[in-house]
């Protein structure tokens, strides 16, 4: 409504001022932040005033948010540059892994906490998995790796079946996992025997262990902070160190369950782009579980699990338009598609399937500034 009113009214030129204003009401500080400065980052050259303006209420956001330094400074940034990989290895038709009718009761009750599961994850591929809390996401992500076996059904995990015993290790060497709190996985004093600990435990050779733990610590840029006390690091630097010891395994899929759960912003990006340079560069078939939104937008497929079954699966943009049954579930929406569903409410002819600000930048820019 707002966007059409200005948009046809003589004032054209208003809308350039009144639009980002109406968005910033719109959003909650953080997301608007994140799409300004990408509308300044990718659009350097648009319009002046436009660019002027969302510099000004920029400014205004931080401010009224948390009044800190730091927080204006990250408003201002305008030249962010994402550094992009040379070599991407993309996803075969290869199977990771497949759960074929996976039931599964806890010893305690008697109820199923997951009932039917069946699902297949592709060699090199990233999938995300949501769902409302007690809706059995951790007690799938134990089954994948071996830690508990179905009650029923089977879990095949790069062609071992979970059941049998004789596979266990193998299966925990091929689908690693991090969990979600970085202090209860740090077993040793220094950082180079916490990503050695694995591997002494499968009692590879020395020279192999050194040559392991260095690539393993270079993947996650920890190489530096070899030899440094792991309670020294921040909460990111750990969840990279644990990352770290599951790679010196060699192994062909990580499995995160709630990873970035307790870590700050800056340590959730690190860990985040981490795991997705393993999945592009590595071909690292990666099993993400996540409460937040916007991680799951950046995935390749996402299932979401409600109830001990999965209830939607696709591509985020197919599952993420499920905007009405996502809510039932108690699952939001990322702030994106929120945003663009309520513009489009208010007649802003914007196209389905936005998810990312760098997708909701590109449609602004185009409807604000279509000489650009
Ligand atoms: N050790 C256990 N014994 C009995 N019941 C359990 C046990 N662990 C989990 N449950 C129950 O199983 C169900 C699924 O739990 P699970 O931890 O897999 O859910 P989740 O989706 O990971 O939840 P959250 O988002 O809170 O991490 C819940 O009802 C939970 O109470
Ligand atoms: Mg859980």
């Amino acid at each position: 409504m707002i966007y059409s009113f200005f948009n046809n009214s003589s004032m054209s030129h208003v809308h350039h001022f009144i639009f980002p204003l109406y968005i910033s009401f719109k959003l909650p500080t953080d997301p608007f932040i994140s799409l300004t400065d990408a509308i300044i980052r990718e659009y350097p050259h648009s319009h002046k005033q436009l660019r002027l303006f969302l510099i000004f209420v920029n400014l205004f956001h931080a401010l009224k948010a948390v009044s800190s330094y730091a927080t204006i400074v990250s408003a201002c940034r305008s030249h962010v540059y994402r550094q992009r990989s040379c070599q991407i290895i993309s996803m075969t038709d290869e199977k990771s892994i497949q759960a074929e009718h996976v039931e599964y009761i806890y010893e305690e009750s008697s109820d199923k906490v997951l009932k039917g599961v069946s699902l297949e994850v592709r060699k090199g591929e990233f999938v995300a998995i949501l769902g409302h809390n007690g809706s059995g996401k951790s007690t799938l992500a134990k089954l994948l790796n071996a830690l508990y076996l179905p009650t029923a059904g089977r879990i095949i995990v790069c062609g071992m079946n979970t059941s049998e015993d004789a596979l266990t290790w193998d299966i925990r060497q091929k689908a690693g996992m991090i969990f979600q709190n970085p202090d209860n996985q740090i077993v040793a004093t220094v950082v180079r025997e916490d990503v050695a600990f694995g591997l002494e435990n499968m009692g590879v050779p020395h020279d192999e262990m050194v040559r392991r733990i260095d690539k393993a610590l270079e993947a996650v840029h920890m190489s530096e902070r070899a030899d440094s006390a792991p309670h020294m690091l921040s909460g990111g630097q750990k969840q990279r160190v644990a990352i770290a010891g599951v790679l010196a395994m060699e192994p062909d899929i990580i499995i995160a369950d709630e990873s970035t759960a307790m870590l700050d912003p800056n340590g959730r990006k690190e860990v985040l782009d981490v795991i997705h340079r393993l999945n592009r560069e590595k071909g690292i078939t990666v099993v993400w579980i996540t409460h937040f939104m916007e991680e799951a937008a950046e995935a390749d497929r996402v299932i979401v699990i409600n109830n001990g079954d999965i209830a939607l699966a696709g591509t985020p943009n197919e599952v993420f338009s499920h905007v009405d049954e996502m809510h039932q579930m108690h699952l939001d929406v990322p702030p994106m598609a929120s945003l663009a569903n309520e513009l489009r409410n208010d007649g802003m002819p914007l196209p389905a399937g936005i998810l990312t600000v760098d997708e909701m930048t590109e449609e602004v820019c185009r409807l604000l500034c279509p000489s650009n």
